[in-house]
């Protein structure tokens, strides 16, 4: 079965009706002040295409942080709604909670089109993905439209628990459409040369994936501190450098398989004896005992181009060093520069390579930029998502 989008459907079912709209808000946030609108912008074609088919009322979910089902002012979804209006030109009316019992008077009267219902994840249920939370959401509503593509890998109430209430009646958004779109370009028959580049901190959270890769792709980069458990996998010193016993194996379970001959670690190193002190080179694959590896250095960035250069297919998805410190930025800017200028299919995802990406000018020079960060990575490793997966089939 197929997922069905909004514009497959006429516009006069949505006419006169009231639809819940689950978008992905999630923008970073500081003091209030929202430090990039990607996420809220990708939402405005789902949006106004929405409120072009004149329904009653447009009830927009979303969530910002991980507050754990308790209120907390400073994730208010309020500068999310300001900057909302301001963009579609219209009022939106921000409740008090998601599930107030305002809401459904609210719905009835004729004023106020736009209902931005606060932070879903102020609810104790949503991460659980609670039917009762699901219910009272879909209470509110004749359609559900998905389009948090950033938040389809949780099976949250109102990503997923949802979907047993609105059969026949739940619809994928353009946002999911763009990102299915643009990741099956990498997850069916990739043109090849195939080159992934994954950084980032942790092993564990991105083995699966990793693995995955490794069948599909004909390089596998590695990067920031995701390199230094493999360097020790492999009896490298890496000094005081980032790295968990837990990651030593996990990168061992990975060198041992047939495919770990695609994997290539950082041939050099820009290191500090501390993680805010002055960087220095390390011209070699062993890192000093006194030592952090805080990026990747010039022969490792020369080595990746070469790889690069003659790449027909790129996924990227995580910084190549401690990038939030300009000492340390090099690395990350460099992949970044190289993926503008190359002639392949070039897709990035992940908070740090995105945020990245944004502050060296360069997004707009590739080919996919991805509102999700784990979602991506999980689709590419099955191919899709349980929120996806909920929309095309309902669950029991
Ligand atoms: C994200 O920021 O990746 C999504 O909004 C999902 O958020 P989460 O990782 O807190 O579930």
């Amino acid at each position: 079965m197929a997922l069905k989008y909004i514009d497959e459907v006429s516009k006069e079912i949505f006419q006169g009706s009231k639809i819940l709209c689950r978008l992905d808000l999630n923008v970073p946030l500081k003091n209030g002040i929202i430090q990039d609108s990607t996420r809220i912008d990708e939402a405005l074609d789902t949006i106004n295409y929405l409120l072009s088919c004149n329904p009653k009322k447009l009830i927009i979910v979303g969530h910002l942080g991980r507050p754990k089902g308790e209120r907390k002012e400073e994730l208010s979804l309020a500068p999310v709604g300001e900057y909302l209006a301001e963009k579609i030109g219209q009022e939106i009316i921000l409740t008090e909670s998601a599930v107030d019992r305002g809401i459904k008077t609210q719905l009835e009267l004729p004023k106020g089109k736009i209902i931005l219902l606060e932070n879903i994840r102020f609810e104790k249920g949503e991460t659980k993905g609670d039917k009762e939370l699901a219910s009272t959401l879909a209470s509110y509503a004749d359609f559900y439209v998905n389009d948090a593509f950033g938040t389809c890998h949780r099976k949250h109430a109102s990503t997923y628990e949802i979907n047993s209430f609105f059969k026949n009646k739940a619809y994928a958004g353009f946002l999911l459409k763009k990102e299915i779109i643009a990741l099956n370009k990498i997850v069916e028959r990739p043109k090849t040369p195939f080159v992934a580049i994954i950084g980032g901190a942790k092993v564990s959270d991105k083995i699966k994936v990793i693995e995955s890769l490794l069948t599909n792709v004909t390089d596998l980069l590695i990067g920031g501190a995701m390199a230094y458990p493999f360097l020790a996998a492999k009896g490298h010193k890496i000094g005081k450098s980032l790295c968990s016993k837990e990651d030593i194996s996990l990168a061992k379970k990975i060198l041992s398989t047939p495919n770990a001959q695609k994997i290539h670690l950082p041939l050099d190193h820009v290191v500090s004896d501390d993680i805010n002190g002055a960087p220095g080179n390390c011209a070699e694959i062993d890192i000093a005992e006194s030592m952090i590896g805080l990026d990747i250095g010039t022969k490792t960035k020369e080595s990746y181009k070469k790889i690069l250069e003659t790449a027909q297919t790129v996924l990227w998805n995580g910084p190549m060093g401690m990038f939030e410190n300009e000492n340390y930025s090099k690395g990350t800017f460099f992949i970044a520069e190289i993926l503008s200028t190359i002639n392949a299919y070039t897709l990035v995802g992940g908070g740090d390579s995105v945020s990245a990406l944004k502050k060296s000018g360069l997004a707009d020079k590739i080919s996919h930029v991805s509102t999700g960060g784990g979602a991506s990575l999980e689709y590419i490793e099955n191919g899709t998502l349980p929120g996806i997966q909920a929309l095309k089939f309902g669950i029991n």
